[in-house]
């Protein structure tokens, strides 16, 4: 078997054209939509991320604004920027790129956010929603997997899904919303006892543990749909998954490539998220 290739590209692309469209509407009622986003310190990878989405906001028609703090900003004053911005009705999203230098707790950060403006989707108010199965904010990497899976025609309800991986920012979401969707989930991590013995019976296996080529052909199931969430550097500096994409492509029916799977539907779902944040914001206005 050879399997077909969820083109995450493609499918950000028409996201990206249908937030566009919203934005459009949005400003056509003077109230064109906003993200804020923060980034503390100097990581060069941050800052790639943070140059990404801030010009994805702009080709989407939403505003941005961009603070970038020095590494030794005090976390008192990122505290109150954040707070500036929850009161700034200019801005629908608050983004503050995570990891954060050590002095500041990113827990707090997060939850110094409005929950009406977590585009992240990572403060408690939206993990409790998305746990109760109420609507709020999803993590966009998780909520970018479900789309992917959407398009590849999965069958979830009944399905065996195994997530490889248990981070607060896609492995335990991923696995809400895979339940959601009535999926069997399974939910594996560095000290699952046969790793392989999970992942071989999974109908939808989704890879999140940051380790390169960890999961290979003879791991997966025939005819299984692959979801790499990985975005690793191997041994020669190359970009490449949590998938040995040579041997699972070989297996599975449906599979994501790095880069141009997950990745671009992480950044599309930010803008998802923020559109819709604008939109409640205006429906509110105007009830
Ligand atoms: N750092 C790596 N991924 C993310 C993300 O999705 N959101 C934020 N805020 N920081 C990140």
């Amino acid at each position: 078997m050879s399997a077909k290739i969820l083109d995450g590209a493609a499918l950000a692309k028409s996201i990206r054209a249908d937030v566009a469209q919203r934005a459009g509407k949005l400003a056509a009622a003077g109230r064109a939509p906003g993200l804020a986003v923060i980034l503390v310190g100097d990581d060069p990878g941050s800052a790639i991320y943070v140059r990404n989405k801030v010009k994805d906001c702009e080709e989407a028609g939403i505003r941005s604004t961009l603070d970038r703090l020095s590494a030794s900003t005090e976390q008192s004053a990122l505290l109150a920027r954040i707070r500036e911005l929850n009161d700034d009705d200019a801005i629908d999203g608050i983004l503050v790129q995570l990891p954060l230098p050590p002095q500041i707790d990113p827990f707090t950060v997060i939850e110094t956010i409005s929950p009406a403006k977590d585009v992240d989707g990572f403060h408690v108010a939206s993990a409790g929603a998305l746990m109760t199965g109420q609507p709020g904010f999803r993590p966009c990497t998780p909520y970018g997997v479900m789309r992917l899976l959407g398009q590849a025609g999965a069958e979830l309800r009944g399905a065996e899904a195994v997530v490889v991986g248990r981070s607060n920012i896609v492995g335990k979401p991923q696995a809400l919303l895979l339940l959601q969707a009535d999926a069997t989930v399974t939910i594996c991590h560095s000290r699952t006892r046969d790793l392989a013995a999970h992942t071989r019976r999974a109908d939808i296996l989704v890879a999140a543990v940051g380790r390169a080529r960890m999961i290979t052909g003879d791991m997966i199931k025939p005819g299984a749909i692959v979801i790499d969430v990985g975005m690793n550097r191997d041994e020669n500096g190359k970009l490449c998954g949590d998938v040995d994409f040579d041997s699972a492509s070989r297996v599975a029916s449906w599979i994501t490539p790095v880069p141009g799977g997950v990745g671009p539907m992480t950044r599309a779902m930010l803008l998802v998220n923020t559109i819709e944040a604008a939109e409640r914001k205006q429906e509110s206005h105007d009830a």
